[in-house]
């Protein structure tokens, strides 16, 4: 029992002295239960390739500020949320009036699909495109506008403006796009947004942007009313489970989504906001992620092409890849070798995504392929 609550503070990071807590016992027995350190346990054999998180986070100042600033998670401490709001304006180029904190960038993603349906109307959206949150669209009566991608797997700018019509209440564009890793190319989306949003509202979701070299296009919503742009905790930062994500947006967006969240940026806790104060310092951190993963993508690319799997060139910490000439049962070899993979996406092609996770786990993914 003690060895099972070592190795799951150990899994998740904590070692006993970085708590410095002398009574080991009163800390863990009480709180956990034996079935989930059992869980946990089993999971040990579990390659987690289906979700993009980070596998090398959270950062080492995330870390820290979890295990010292326990003691404070006691307080309610609405200021820290003040604290992250100011780092985010300064890193993003916009004023503090124009960030809004979320529970993940899905709660940002959310409460856009509450304002944008107050009417009735449309979404636009690439297909295939990150889709999850967009049932909270259609539960509230919009239609979705599906627009076929480019051969190539990249969103088509010009199909999704013909999309448009005069009852569309949202474009969402993924840049770059989960599932397929492609992105857009920055000029072209710029004019793009710039055009669109004269009528209507364009959600830009930037979850993956820090695994390229494009800048943010934060800067452009102050001269423009209708963007709205999500950033995240969850990927490079290696903060998923924290639940921590911002819209920008202007003045009035950030006022409408507010009266939207009943405890405005409170609903995430005063120990994720800590942890994302401190990752924001940790440059380090975060350029050694961008480049562990440029190395392993590229690895896992030139085995997927050598098992005849065309792979579209990734953005991102993921791949995108063909099937269709792949000539094992692929599903069957990821559950018996304990790999949790993405689902088939396109059916034409048989389309899927894999998570680019560590060298290790990478190489005993492509075994359990070949
Ligand atoms: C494109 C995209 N946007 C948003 C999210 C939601 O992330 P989170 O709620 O963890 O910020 C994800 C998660 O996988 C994603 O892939």
């Amino acid at each position: 029992m003690e060895t099972n609550r070592r190795l799951w503070l150990k899994k998740i990071g904590i070692g006993v002295a970085g708590i410095g807590l002398t009574n080991f016992n009163s800390f863990a027995s009480p709180l956990v239960s034996e079935n989930l350190i059992n869980s946990f346990e089993n999971d040990n054999n579990l390659i987690f390739l289906r979700s993009n998180e980070n596998p090398y986070g959270p950062s080492p100042l995330a870390r820290k500020s979890f295990v010292e600033n326990a003691d404070i998670s006691n307080r309610y401490n609405w200021d820290i949320g003040t604290e992250l709001i100011s780092d985010l304006a300064k890193k993003n180029s916009v004023k503090e009036e124009n960030i809004l904190l979320g529970a993940g960038s899905t709660e940002i993603l959310d409460l856009v699909a509450k304002l944008v349906s107050l009417e009735k109307g449309n979404y636009v959206i690439a297909e295939p495109s990150y889709d999850y949150w967009t049932v909270t669209l259609d539960n509230l009566g919009l239609t979705k506008n599906k627009v076929a991608l480019t051969t190539d797997k990249k969103i088509n700018l010009q199909a999704m403006l013909e999309a448009v019509n005069q009852d569309t209440k949202l474009i969402y564009i993924c840049n770059p796009n989960n599932p397929t890793g492609t992105i857009c190319e920055r000029e072209a989306l710029v004019e793009f947004i710039i055009k669109i949003s004269q009528n209507t509202i364009v959600l830009i979701d930037e979850a993956y942007l820090e695994f390229t070299k494009q800048q943010s296009i934060s800067n452009i919503v102050n001269d423009h009313k209708n963007i709205i742009i999500t950033k995240t905790f969850s990927k490079i930062y290696g903060l998923a489970g924290a639940r921590i994500g911002y819209a920008i947006a202007n003045k009035t967006i950030i006022d409408n989504l507010s009266n939207l969240q009943s405890n405005t940026n409170n609903s995430v806790s005063v120990l994720s906001k800590l942890a994302a104060i401190a990752t924001l310092k940790d440059d380090k951190f975060v350029s050694n992620c961008y480049l562990l993963n440029e190395n392993v993508k590229q690895y896992t690319i030139s085995e997927l092409k050598k098992l005849n799997c065309e792979c579209i060139s990734s953005n991102t910490n993921f791949i995108y890849f063909s099937l269709a000439k792949y000539n094992k049962d692929y599903f069957k070899q990821l559950d018996i070798n304990n790999i949790q993979g993405g689902r088939i996406y396109e059916e034409q092609g048989k389309w899927t995504r894999i998570t680019v996770g560590k060298m290790e786990e990478m190489k005993k993914f492509i075994k359990a392929i070949e």
